[in-house]
């Protein structure tokens, strides 16, 4: 389905990422692997090639800066003369009520989430703009973003901002055939929930009518559905991938 595709996925050395990078490989795409790290993003490509049978390749860049980013994707872009997919996965997530939050937990939050996702989508559609078929962009929202948690309102906030970049620049990139949507991913087991545990992780998988927490697979279909030509003429979308999550 992607068959001679270039993509891009952000913070793809684990967890959803990871598992996007290897469903798109498997379906013939040319895929760059972000991380920060040079040994484990390597160490990471080499895992997915070898179970994959894929053609992945690593793009060491930290998406907060910047600088780094347009260089990470020039280089990328340079390999194989185009880039027809981003995904806008590398997030993260902390948890304080409110009277408890530090002005650095906000700003690593927004930084991460709001700052970098615009950083990168943005030298993406550049390189975008200059090819025939356009391209598909597609960011990591979460239903936190589109509901709200207790506990979790500057990442509610950050992924809110996700869901708000993800419409304008549907609506903005849409002539130049660049389609623009959002995942709003429930609870998946990875990383980045690992931490929730006990009573609080039962009350979570009691919210989720089919009754299972999400795995990074359930996400990587809707994500290749996005990426593909098979949603040609969706844009501006925010999918729910939540298992039918009570909120
Ligand atoms: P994870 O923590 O397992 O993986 C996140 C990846 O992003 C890691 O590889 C990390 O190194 C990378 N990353 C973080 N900051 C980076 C930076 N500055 N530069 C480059 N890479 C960076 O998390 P998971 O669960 O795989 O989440 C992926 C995305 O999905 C995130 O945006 C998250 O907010 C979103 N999401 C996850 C949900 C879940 O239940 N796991 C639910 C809803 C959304």
């Amino acid at each position: 389905m992607l068959a001679g595709r270039t993509a891009l996925v952000t913070g793809a050395g684990r967890g959803i990422g990871r598992e996007i990078a290897a469903r798109f490989a498997r379906e013939g795409a040319t895929v760059f692997v972000n991380g920060r790290d040079e040994a484990r993003t390597q160490a990471a490509v080499e895992a997915l090639c070898a179970e994959t049978g894929g053609d992945l390749r690593p793009a060491v860049f930290d998406v907060t800066d910047a600088a780094a980013v347009q260089k990470g994707l020039m280089a990328a872009r340079k390999q194989t003369g185009q880039l027809d997919v981003l995904v806008n996965n590398a997030g993260i997530m902390e948890g304080a009520m409110l009277a408890m939050s530090s002005d650095d937990m906000l700003r690593r939050t927004l930084n991460t989430n709001v700052e970098a996702t615009f950083f990168v989508v943005r030298t993406a559609a550049r390189l975008m703009m200059r090819q025939e078929g356009g391209g598909s962009i597609v960011n990591l929202a979460s239903i936190i973003g589109r509901v709200g948690v207790e506990g979790y309102s500057a990442y509610a906030a950050s992924k809110a901002a996700v869901i708000g970049m993800t419409k304008a620049l549907a609506k903005e990139l849409a002539p130049q055939n660049i389609r623009v949507n959002a995942l709003a991913p429930g609870f998946i087991e990875t990383d980045l929930t690992s931490g929730i545990e006990g009573d609080q992780r039962a009350r979570v998988l009691a919210q989720i009518r089919m009754g299972r927490a999400g795995t990074p697979a359930d996400v990587a279909g809707p994500a290749l559905f996005l990426a593909s030509d098979l949603s040609s003429y969706v844009t501006g979308q925010v999918l729910g991938v939540d298992g039918a999550m009570v909120t």
